[in-house]
């Protein structure tokens, strides 16, 4: 049910892992409600090797610095293991709501844990949330499911048994997977970095007003409509859901006048585009309507953000075989 395993390996080990971005849902989540996400096709990539102090991209100081690095090492190389140095090569923006971090986590995750002997997908994604939410001090599963899965999940949502299910404090989250209608999505950085932490903690604060609840209820009612819609593979009513998350992700004080200016850049292009990720700057995703993909991206171009045209990546967290 989980997919293939992640075997044991020997050192050196490579492994990859994509980035992602949230079509719905996302700060919701946090709060136990819904979130789909697509893993997409832009990977990080990861090498380790024994060495004689542990190093990132040939830096002892890098490696200890690393905020998920050293998480990672703390919770999954025990201390007296050999020293292993790592490098690194990534085709996602950092900073940019895009996954970066989810996808490094879980692609270290998979080299430390093939590394140990190999385990079970469903340890990979619980370990890869757990040193995310270490390394950040907050957020939900959403993203490193994604990483270690591929294609498209819900958290708290969809139909189906769950790959897994995953629990911090008094939160809990069944992560399912919903079926790829292979469409092509736009992603685009609006150049503006922020920090996920900290979107986080103020849309916690803003939630904690009396109409919190009432806001928590209607992310729920588009999420779950929005994940029907994409299941349904109907892309106009998705779209549509897309727009009406934006208003409320607007509401919560999470857009930003960069975002907000790529959105009103795409025009007729696009089915519905919103922020994506924590926001206050970042990235937008948009699902162009079909054949209009090249004109949605220029338009981006011209308002000055960052496009990606991307699809669901089809293998979520993995070992790279060396070549024979
Ligand atoms: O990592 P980002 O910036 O894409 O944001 C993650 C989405 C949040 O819902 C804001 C936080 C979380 O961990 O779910």
């Amino acid at each position: 049910m989980n997919g293939a395993s992640i075997p044991a390996s020997p050192l050196p080990i490579s492994a990859r892992a994509p980035g992602k971005c949230i079509v719905f849902g996302e700060h919701a989540v946090v709060h136990g409600r819904p979130e789909l996400v697509l893993a997409i096709d832009l990977t990080t990539q990861v090498i380790a090797r024994a060495g004689e102090v542990p190093r990132l991209e040939g830096d002892a100081d890098a490696a200890r610095a690393h905020p998920y690095l050293a998480e990672a090492l703390r919770r999954l190389w025990p201390e007296g293991s050999e020293p292993l140095e790592w490098t690194t090569v990534s085709r996602i923006p950092r900073a940019a709501g895009l996954g970066s971090s989810a996808a490094f986590t879980a692609a270290v995750a998979t080299a430390l844990l093939a590394a140990r002997g190999g385990a079970d997908r469903s340890i990979l994604a619980e370990q890869s949330f757990a040193i995310e939410r270490g390394a950040q001090g907050v957020g939900s599963p959403g993203d490193t499911s994604a990483s270690v899965a591929g294609g498209l999940v819900a958290v708290n949502g969809g139909e189906g048994p769950p790959l897994w299910e995953l629990h911090a404090g008094d939160q809990r989250w069944l992560v399912r997977r919903v079926r790829d209608p292979g469409w092509v999505w736009l992603v685009a950085y609006s150049g503006v970095p922020r920090s996920t932490a900290d979107a986080v903690r103020s849309v916690g604060r803003r939630l904690a007003e009396p109409d919190g609840p009432k806001l928590l209820d209607a992310f729920e009612e588009v999420a779950r409509q929005g994940i029907e819609a994409v299941q349904r593979e109907e892309r106009t009513e998705t779209g549509r859901w897309m727009n009406e998350n934006q208003r409320l992700l607007r509401e919560v004080g999470v857009s930003h006048p960069r975002l907000e200016t790529l959105l009103d850049a795409l025009g007729p292009s696009v089915e519905g585009a919103k922020l994506t990720g924590a926001g206050a700057g970042g990235s937008i995703v948009a699902l162009p309507k079909p054949g209009r993909e090249v004109e949605a991206q220029r338009r981006i171009e011209r308002a000055g953000g960052r496009p990606f045209v991307v699809r669901a990546a089809p293998q979520g967290a993995a070992l790279v075989l060396a070549p024979p």
